[in-house]
């Protein structure tokens, strides 16, 4: 299975350019499932009808679906208050319920919810020859992307902070009674279980035989600055950036071979701006694929 990300600053073109891909991957035999992971979906109006979480069979081989991530916030708080009653069952008498119920406005459980519902996405269909992914805003894309590299950093240096504890709890089980028997500690389990799960996500997302990102700009200075900043970005993060593709081109501005210097290592691919709308399974089926510039 392949796994594709759709990038870009706003309206350059990225849900354009991720259902291009899935209607000539689906055509060409491939089984297919595009998801719009964008809180502003504009996946229906591209394909001209009702979308939802529910996977919608578009053509042969292609289904597309539009996540929403109210439904995983809700579900990531639900699970964390579940896991917390779970570890800290001595923590009950604070009531905790209280302080789940403002959760939801913290910063940061959008991009937690993001991720939850890619990895869900990808367990959930993993009879698909590609995953493709059309992505929120940059800023909330780059921060979900980091979330697993992240989480591992703190995630180790808690397992190590935890190991230390246990061994002076377990210096003075053993000073009480000499025969005092070593517990498995449910937070420590958890951690590792953690630990577990992001490095699994963490070596999926910079596997570069699965996993690619598309970064679309269209020709001018903002959408280009935004592009090389998702670029750096991205590569740090040891996810590869597979092909950059200069979408609505007319001719004019910067040359597409003048664009290739700023994304080294990259494919740069054109697209030309269409005559029209560009929505609806026949235009988009009739319309070229972002081809090299000749
Ligand atoms: N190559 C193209 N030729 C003509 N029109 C295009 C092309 N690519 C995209 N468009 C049009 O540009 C507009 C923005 O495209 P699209 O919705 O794909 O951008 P987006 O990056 O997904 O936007 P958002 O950030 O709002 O999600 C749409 O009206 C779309 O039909
Ligand atoms: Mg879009």
């Amino acid at each position: 299975m392949k796994i594709l990300f759709f990038t870009g600053k706003g309206g350059v073109g990225k849900s354009t350019n991720s259902a291009l891909r899935a209607v000539h991957l689906a055509s060409g035999g491939h089984r297919v499932l595009l998801n719009s992971i964008d809180p502003a979906h504009n996946l229906h109006d591209i394909f001209k009808m009702p979308l939802s979480e529910k996977p919608k069979e578009i053509a042969p081989g292609l289904q597309v679906i539009e996540t929403d991530l109210n439904v995983w916030v809700k579900k990531y708080l639900k699970d964390m208050e579940q896991e917390f009653k779970n570890v800290y069952r001595y923590m009950e008498a604070f009531n905790l319920h209280k302080y789940f119920k403002i959760l939801k406005y913290s910063p940061g459980i959008e991009e937690y919810a993001v991720l939850l519902a890619m990895e869900n996405t990808l367990q959930r269909y993993q009879d698909k020859d590609y995953i493709i992914f059309d992505t929120p805003p940059t800023a909330l894309t780059l921060k979900f992307l980091a979330l697993p590299k992240v989480s591992l950093l703190w995630l180790k240096e808690l397992a190590s902070f935890r190991e230390q504890i246990l061994k002076k709890k377990d210096i003075v089980a053993k000073i009480h009674r000499k025969n005092a028997e070593v517990c498995a500690d449910p937070v420590l389990e958890r951690i590792e279980h953690l630990i577990q799960r992001y490095e699994r996500i963490s070596d999926l997302l910079t596997d570069e035989k699965k996993t690619s990102v598309h970064i679309v700009l269209n020709n001018d200075s903002l959408s280009l600055a935004e592009s090389e900043d998702i670029f750096r970005e991205v590569t740090n993060l040891g996810i590869k950036v597979t092909t950059v593709i200069l979408n609505k081109f007319n001719g004019s501005g910067d040359s597409p071979k003048d664009l290739e210097k700023h994304f080294k290592g990259t494919e740069l691919l054109t697209l030309p701006a269409g005559e029209g709308e560009c929505t609806g399974l026949e235009t988009l089926t009739s319309f070229p694929l972002p081809a090299p510039p000749v």
